[in-house]
């Protein structure tokens, strides 16, 4: 093996560029777009005079620019999965925001040298929705569902020496969806230019099928596209692996056959190979370069990982290791950025994800966006990529199931192409709580469906997230899965396993748990789908929906059953739409399942989920904050969420006595009403004291650890009058390529620091420099504020700003002002990658 020295690999680097430069040439169109929201049918001719519509960068997505507004797609309906029998205005549903309509986009661009015996490739990640693409004035391609990758050669569209005209014509239907889908190019689209002979989008699939300490076996299949001119055995392919410090590990050279259906097999041995993890997620690369009668014709790249999957008895095993999922399911919006994929915004989803011991991410309840899959890969999130959300039968009424006869396979089918050969991929999943269920031919459709996971990709198990338990088990439909999913009804969950032919059961969707960052309510009594004036729910985490519970009610059940193989909580992120249980009440058009809200910030329940699912990490938070004022003499309970087994709490010095989690609470004797109602199974996983009375002053926690040693400490303290805005960056040096993103923390304290946790004043910023303001958030699911103006209300004293670089690097100033405080100022640096 032979380490690659560095000038040797920036000669290879350059030389590999004007190679991929004369044989393969792949660009993004991101600059340059017109847009509009006209519907003119000449719009696709290349003659048409686009001059007065918007100028626009894709990823773009139209709707999160508002105005929110209560009519922009309102639902009259009965939500009949949240157990709603007659139908209700629902105005709030899909986040307020106008993404329904048509949209056109237009770009003209050239492919330089272009001749007529290369192939270009369009390459669109996701359009939202009902795509028809239009290249010179012709239809090309229509894709309707907006979530999923979709490709087409356009060669013979392409005249040599010629500018290119590329429409597309997006619409979004009224009540298509049940959360904010986002409208328009929201995702990237590419362009790939190879020669005649060359390897297609998605043209290789790898496979790690023997996984040991000692050796691992790679077996990679390449399909290759070659003029009808050329036989077989005029191919050659030479593949080389990288392992992740770039050294070649393998390589091979192999020639194609009459028999080999154009397809290359061909199969690695690696010496101790370091397995892909969430701790150590090593990424090789096969770079596979294609010869046809000596000449290179081809390079092309396959990313990754080497690791194991295996399902059964045993539980979930990742290379030969049994884990348990402590996942989180997400929708694909980015709060104020709406859905336009944003990797710097992605990434840091994904760290604070990872900060609290989250090791999954469900795709719900839709095909993800390439950058999420590539940030898993190197971060180490394992990943469920979904697909739907509907078959044949209706949830809305102008819903995946117009499309499902026609397309569901070529959809599952484009899916798993795309992303088989990513490791953070665990498990396919084919749909989230569908009517068919309830039906007698649902078991046959979902054969069907997993079927066709198993053919494309016979190494992933397919799962899918079920609410009709009792149909699902005396239908068979859950008995065909691999993994039988089940969304909420954790009580469910024994009888679900005796009944069931397979050894493990996954909660595919859990807890539901609804509140808002720095809301408390009192009494802090347990409550369902109960609603409050300020259309907030309470951050003591103590309310749920009608057919959902609290998180410690999953975690008791996925430490207490062997056969639960883990859980995706509902949700990680808020996101914009379903604000349940405010379902009538405008101006909620947020949700508020989220463990962090729709600002990134975490709420009191992250630190919950972060006790339990990082318990290496020190974790110590106590809630609720302790500036009452009027409150004097009230009872104000105290949690306490740490992975130390007891704490003591002081208020003034004077000790409330110590708390012990109670480890004897079991599962099994606690499905009742009066426990639920005594918090008998939070007893287990947070420490409360539920009579402390307010008096203004110093909450002090002592933490203990087992040996009953006092380990760590945490005060929170009455905060004064507000003095200054307080800024943090979440990265403080950022790449200069105008996508870059940091996120600023604002919050208003007092002269010593403390939170002001009721300050809602308006802030105001300005960005000078190398850089651009993009958003605003407050995670308030009912504020009907622009994302994108330069000012913005607090939320219980806190918001987070976005400011974007730009391409030309040097130093971004943030300034945030405020009436009544003092203002503060932030610098950031940028830099080219
Ligand atoms: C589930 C559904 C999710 C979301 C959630 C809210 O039933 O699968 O999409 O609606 O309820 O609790």
């Amino acid at each position: 093996m032979k380490k690659i020295g560095p000038l040797f690999l920036l000669i290879i680097i350059l030389s590999g560029f004007t190679l991929n430069a004369q044989v393969r040439h792949e660009f993004l169109l991101q600059k340059g777009w017109k847009f509009t929201r006209e519907d003119h049918p000449d719009s696709k001719l290349p003659e048409f005079d686009d001059h007065q519509w918007q100028q626009v960068s894709v990823p773009h997505d139209w709707a999160i620019y508002g105005p929110f507004s209560s009519r922009n797609d309102r639902q009259h309906v009965a939500i009949t999965q949240d157990g709603q029998t007659a139908p209700t205005e629902h105005a709030g549903r899909t986040g307020g925001l106008p993404f329904v309509g048509v949209g056109w986009y237009r770009i003209k661009f050239n492919i330089p040298d272009h001749t007529p015996d290369k192939r270009v490739s369009l390459l669109f990640d996701g359009a939202m929705s009902n795509a028809r693409v239009y290249i010179n004035g012709q239809e090309v391609a229509c894709w309707p569902n907006g979530y999923n990758s979709f490709h087409f050669d356009i060669s013979p569209f392409i005249r040599p020496g010629k500018e290119i005209t590329l429409a597309v014509r997006l619409e979004n239907l009224p009540e298509s969806s049940r959360w904010y889908p986002g409208a328009g190019l929201y995702r990237n689209v590419h362009v790939i230019v190879t020669q005649e002979a060359h390897i297609p989008v998605w043209g290789t699939r790898i496979n790690t099928p023997v996984v040991k300490k000692e050796f691992a076996r790679i077996h990679l299949q390449s399909q290759i596209i070659k003029p009808a001119t050329q036989k077989p055995e005029a191919y050659q392919l030479v593949t080389t692996i990288h392992d992740p410090a770039g050294m070649t590990v393998a390589t091979r050279t192999d020639k194609l056959t009459l028999y080999d259906d154009d397809t290359f097999k061909q199969d690695f041995i690696i010496p101790s190979p370091q397995c892909w993890d969430t701790e150590n997620p090593a990424l090789y690369t096969a770079t596979s370069e294609l010869f046809e009668n000596g000449m290179l014709k081809d390079i092309y790249t396959t990313r990754f990982g080497i690791r194991s999957l295996a399902w059964g008895n045993q539980g979930f095993l990742l290379n030969e290791k049994p884990v348990k999922f402590k996942g989180v399911c997400n929708h694909h919006d980015l709060g104020p950025l709406g859905a336009a994929v944003n990797d710097a915004a992605i990434r840091r989803q994904i760290r604070l994800l990872k900060d609290m011991g989250c090791n999954a991410i469900r795709t719900s309840h839709n095909m993800p966006a390439p950058e999420l899959v590539n940030a898993c890969d190197e971060m180490g999130m394992m990943l469920v990529a979904e697909s739907f959300d509907e078959w044949q039968a209706a949830k809305c009424q102008n819903g995946y199931h117009l499309y499902f006869n026609e397309w569901v396979e070529k959809d599952l089918v484009n899916l798993i192409r795309h992303y088989r050969n990513n490791p953070s991929i665990v498990m396919w999943c084919i749909g989230n709580e569908v009517i068919e269920q309830a039906s007698e031919s649902g078991a046959k459709l979902t054969l069907r469906l997993q079927n066709i996971c198993h053919r494309e990709d016979p190494s992933r198990p397919v799962t899918q997230g079920m609410d009709n338990p009792t149909a699902v088990i005396n239908n068979n439909f859950a008995a065909v899965m691999d993994i039988p999913g089940f969304n909420y009804r954790p009580f469910m969950y024994p009888e679900n396993y005796r009944k069931l032919p397979q050894p493990l059961l996954l909660g595919t969707e859990t807890a539901s748990t609804i509140s808002s960052r720095g809301a408390y309510k009192f009494p802090v009594v347990r409550r369902s789908m109960h609603t409050y004036d300020d259309h907030q729910s309470s951050s003591y985490d103590v309310e749920h929906c009608g057919w959902s519970n609290l998180p410690e009610d999953d975690f008791i059940r996925h430490e207490d059953y062997p056969y639960c193989i883990g859980e995706f909580v509902w949700t990680g992120f808020d996101y914009l739409g379903e604000p349940t249980p405010y379902y009538t009440n405008w101006p909620s058009h947020s949700s508020l399942f989220g463990i962090i809200d729709l600002a990134g910030i975490p709420k009191d329940r992250y630190y919950l989920y972060r006790s339990h699912w990082n318990p290496d990490q020190e974790t110590l938070h106590v809630l609720p904050h302790w500036t009452w004022p009027g409150k004097e003499g009230d009872t104000i309970p105290v949690f306490v969420y740490t992975n130390y087994p007891s704490a003591e709490l002081f208020i003034n010095g004077k000790s409330q006595g110590k708390v012990t989690k109670n480890s004897s609470v079991k599962a099994g004797n606690t499905e009742n009403k009066e426990d639920r109602q005594a918090f008998t199974r939070q007893k287990r996983y947070r420490l409360m004291w539920m009579n402390t009375i307010y008096e203004p002053g110093t909450l002090r926690v002592v933490a203990y650890n087992s040996e009953g040693q006092a380990v760590a400490e945490k005060e929170v303290r009455t905060a004064g009058k507000p003095h200054h805005i307080e800024l943090s960056a979440d990265r403080t040096q950022l790449h200069a390529d105008g996508q870059d993103l940091a996120f600023i923390l604002v919050r208003i304290v007092d002269k010593d620091g403390n939170l002001c946790p009721d300050d809602d004043r308006q802030i105001s910023f300005t960005v000078n420099g190398k850089g651009n303001f993009k958003a605003v958030a407050n995670g308030n699911p009912a504020s009907l504020e622009s994302f994108q103006t330069p000012k913005m209300k607090l939320f219980h004293g806190q918001l987070t700003a976005i400011v974007q670089s730009r391409e030309d690097e040097g130093e971004i100033t943030f300034e945030a002002t405020a009436p009544g405080v003092k203002r503060s100022t932030l610098i950031l640096k940028t830099q080219k990658k």
